[in-house]
């Protein structure tokens, strides 16, 4: 099956793949260096996002809220076997094997270049599947308006799970119409390799003109529901975090601005630029038509 949309981005836009997987020494050498120099110009540039606040956010907390605990950690996750549970409005829902699920995916090596961004930007090229296909492989039923994820829980496995640092399991959710865009990607791997388990092995959601926080790592579960599903961090902190949680330069965190971030890769100088809205994914603005996205967050 061909894409369903127009991949703007060249491998040349790919960030490397050695920056990628060293953001978080790359984004404290910038932090330190900051500091260290200690010009206005530098102090302004690096405020609106801490180290602390970058690193807290993107994680994987089931293995520690430390910045580099799930690297140490997620390695003990067995991925395999996985098994991934549909249900609630769908027409077959069931315990689906995601090797079974891959095998009826007909993913030729799709290679989704996303833009993603936190305070930070990078191109990751993405391995994986439209959601939609999935969607349409149990059958949706008409009823259904929204779609929930759950992350694994596996005490034995995940030592973050000790601490109530979130409301166990990890969940997220999707209105139909955005799980169903074609952007919309479950992934299983990135730079031509499986996922790393940190970064959510074996199947992770991605939504490019979302916030990073809302790809939940390792899902085992896919529920069709006629409400909207409760997420982690809009449950942890409702004021800071709203259901939709689309890249929107102009709704500021009430901690710091979301106008502008630095793309990684550039060399340490590399200028922050403004944020797109949607992240730059003009195609998804039509499913907002109408709401008033300062209202929903
Ligand atoms: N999924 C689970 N299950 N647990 C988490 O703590 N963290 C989220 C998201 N998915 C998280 C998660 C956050 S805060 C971010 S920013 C992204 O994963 C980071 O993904 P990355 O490390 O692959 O960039």
């Amino acid at each position: 099956m061909a894409l369903r949309w127009k991949n703007d981005l060249t491998p040349s836009d790919v960030t490397p793949e050695a920056v990628f997987l060293n953001r978080r020494q790359i984004l404290a050498g910038m932090t330190a260096m900051g500091a260290g120099l200690g010009t206005a110009a530098h102090a302004q540039e690096l405020e609106p996002n801490s180290f602390e606040d970058i690193t807290n956010y993107c994680n994987y907390y089931e293995f520690g809220t430390g910045k580099e605990d799930p690297a140490r950690y997620a390695g003990s996750l067995t991925t395999e076997p996985w098994t991934v549970q549909i249900d609630g409005l769908v027409e077959k829902p069931g315990d689906y094997g995601l090797n079974d699920i891959l095998s009826q995916m007909t993913i030729e090596e799709r290679i989704y270049r996303f833009r993603c961004v936190e305070a930070w930007s990078m191109v990751v090229p993405w391995n994986g599947f439209e959601l939609a296909d999935l969607l349409d492989m149990v059958g949706v039923k008409p009823e259904a308006t929204h779609v929930a994820f759950e992350t694994v829980m596996r005490p034995e496995e995940m030592p973050g799970l000790r601490y109530p640092v979130l409301d166990w399991p990890y969940v997220e959710g999707l209105r139909l119409d955005e799980a169903r865009h074609p952007l919309t990607l479950m992934a299983t791997g990135l730079y031509g390799k499986p996922l790393p388990n940190q970064n959510g092995a074996p199947l992770r959601l991605v939504v490019p003109w979302k916030y990073g926080f809302k790809s939940i790592k390792s899902i085992v579960r896919i529920t069709l529901t006629d409400s909207e599903p409760p997420t982690s961090w809009n449950k942890a902190n409702p004021r800071e975090y709203g259901f939709y949680s689309n890249v929107n330069p102009e709704v500021d965190h009430p901690r710091w601005s979301q106008a502008t971030e630095r793309p990684l890769g550039g060399g340490l100088f590399s200028r922050r630029k403004p944020t797109l809205m949607f992240n730059g994914y003009e195609e998804v603005a039509s499913l907002y038509e109408g709401m008033d996205l300062r209202a929903n967050f």
